[in-house]
């Protein structure tokens, strides 16, 4: 008998059992893969992350399942640069790009391969295929990414013994890979810092997913729409739920916690318990994004009116607001710093505060004390891609200080927020948090609106809801 699990319902398997289960099984495996779609441009990734590094080992893991309690685990994610680099999206992976001599690399993919059916492996244990699903075989996987496969279980020996050629791993993604080569963390940090380096521009292939992921978000916005007398009825909860059935329909998720603010929850930044009443009369802010089966998301908010009709107040703050974005807008285009779009809707946003006699002026000097920061706090946007705050670790210079290129995706996303107890602007004003955040791409001669399917203003917002109001 093989050892039984605590307080589990059965004492153990019988060797019976144990011979029965591996037997009568068809050969399952599968010669009709194709190289994915994605396959070649993860190769041209692979190449230019190979051109930063010669000579040297580069190890990204794809990461572990995490446990979250006892034998349940949280739904697992991929770290973002081994997917960019492997277009894969399975755990307990990792590519390797091995220096040759003339400067270039080889590259290979360690994979966690089928469980053998000659043991009790593949239907025993809580992580095994019969428990979790089928994965590919290593010859599968070498199909499908277009790469040579290796067993990962050999992984951690191969790679403590590869000793004589300089390392680098992407560190806090998967302990035993990290344990198993010796490597300095500033130079690893590098590895990731041009991981995320890469990603800034995005190919033709991720724009097409971005695109996905966007429309599908527009679809998303359209049926909360439709539910809102259902929200008003339910909670906040029921705008998460609509949102997310559209997002597991479609795509892979939310992208990101969908923030859905009704009423004062729209004046916190991250508000994410979703429990709150929708009442007619006040805004929802409402920031989701669907993320699509290749792991690409959208990040989108819209700021409606629950009963469909702006307030004059709510108005008023809309329309600054609007009136930011389009300032941001204006500023993406090639050439422009990345800053650009940032503080034209930032040095709008003052003045209109100082105008309102909410912060003292003039204009300028509260913009440059940032003054606005009260009302407004984050930044005007980010870039976007495989992770919300995308690029989150590329060099400066190629982020927050790079001129703009085509083929970046960001969003501009100002906002106003007036906190309920804030006693420096007029009483109405309190509780109202309003933000517009649509996803951008750049291109040749300007931008283009990815989201540009969502109405923006306060007139076209009022009409697509009497079109659509559930
Ligand atoms: N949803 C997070 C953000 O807008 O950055
Ligand atoms: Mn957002
Ligand atoms: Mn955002």
């Amino acid at each position: 008998m093989a050892k039984a699990r605590k307080n589990g319902l059965y004492s153990g398997i019988s060797e019976e059992l144990s011979a029965l289960m591996r037997t009568g099984w068809a050969d399952t495996e599968r010669h009709d893969l194709k190289a994915s779609e994605q396959a070649p441009y993860a190769a041209d990734r692979r190449a230019a992350l190979s051109a930063r590094f010669p000579g040297e080992r580069l190890v990204i893991p794809s990461g572990n399942l995490k446990v979250r309690s006892n034998d349940d685990t949280y739904p697992f994610r991929p770290y973002t640069g081994y997917v960019h680099m492997s277009g894969d999206q399975a755990r307990d992976g990792a590519i390797v790009l091995e220096p040759r001599t003339d400067g270039g690399h080889d590259a290979y993919c360690y994979q966690l391969p089928r469980d053998s059916r000659d043991s009790d492996e593949f239907w025993s244990g809580y992580t095994a295929e019969l428990w979790m699903g089928r994965r590919r075989s290593l010859a599968e996987s070498e199909l499908v990414l277009g790469l040579p496969c290796r067993d990962v279980r050999t992984a951690a020996a191969d790679l403590a013994a590869a000793t004589g050629v300089p390392t680098r791993i992407v560190r806090g993604v998967d302990p035993a890979l990290e344990a198993a080569v010796t490597t300095d963390p500033e130079r690893d940090a590098e590895l990731e810092e041009a991981l995320s380096d890469l990603r800034v521009i995005k190919d033709a292939w991720e724009l097409g997913e971005m695109r996905k992921a966007v429309d599908s978000t527009v679809r998303g916005f359209t049926d909360v729409v439709g539910e809102l007398s259902r929200a008003v009825a339910s909670s906040e909860r029921w705008i998460e739920g609509t949102f997310f059935r559209r997002a597991r329909l479609e795509g892979n998720a939310v992208g990101y916690g969908s923030i859905c603010a009704a009423g004062e929850h729209a004046t916190v930044m991250h508000w994410q318990d979703n429990d709150g009443p929708v009442r007619p009369g006040e805004l929802l802010l409402l920031d989701a994004g669907v993320e699509t089966h290749t792991l690409y998301t959208a990040d989108v908010t819209r700021t409606l009116p629950i009963n469909g009709t702006f307030t004059p107040v709510q108005r008023k703050v809309y329309d600054a607001v609007y009136e930011a974005q389009e300032a941001g807008f204006a500023a993406v285009k090639p050439g422009a710093r990345y800053r650009d779009f940032h503080e034209a809707s930032q040095r709008y946003l003052a003045a209109k505060l100082v105008e309102w006699g909410v912060i003292e002026g003039p204009a300028e000097r509260a913009y440059e004390l940032a003054l606005q920061r009260r009302f407004t706090m984050a930044g005007t946007g980010h870039m976007l891609g495989l992770d919300v705050h995308d690029c989150a670790h590329a060099r400066q210079e190629e982020y927050v200080d790079a001129v703009l290129e085509p083929g970046m995706v960001l969003t501009v996303e100002p906002g106003l927020y007036f906190q309920p107890d804030d006693l420096t602007v007029p009483e109405e004003w309190r509780g109202i948090g309003v933000r517009i955040e649509d996803d951008l791409v750049v291109t040749d001669d300007g931008h283009e609106n990815l989201s540009a399917g969502l109405p923006r203003s306060a007139d076209d917002v009022e009409a697509w809801m009497a079109r659509f109001a559930g």
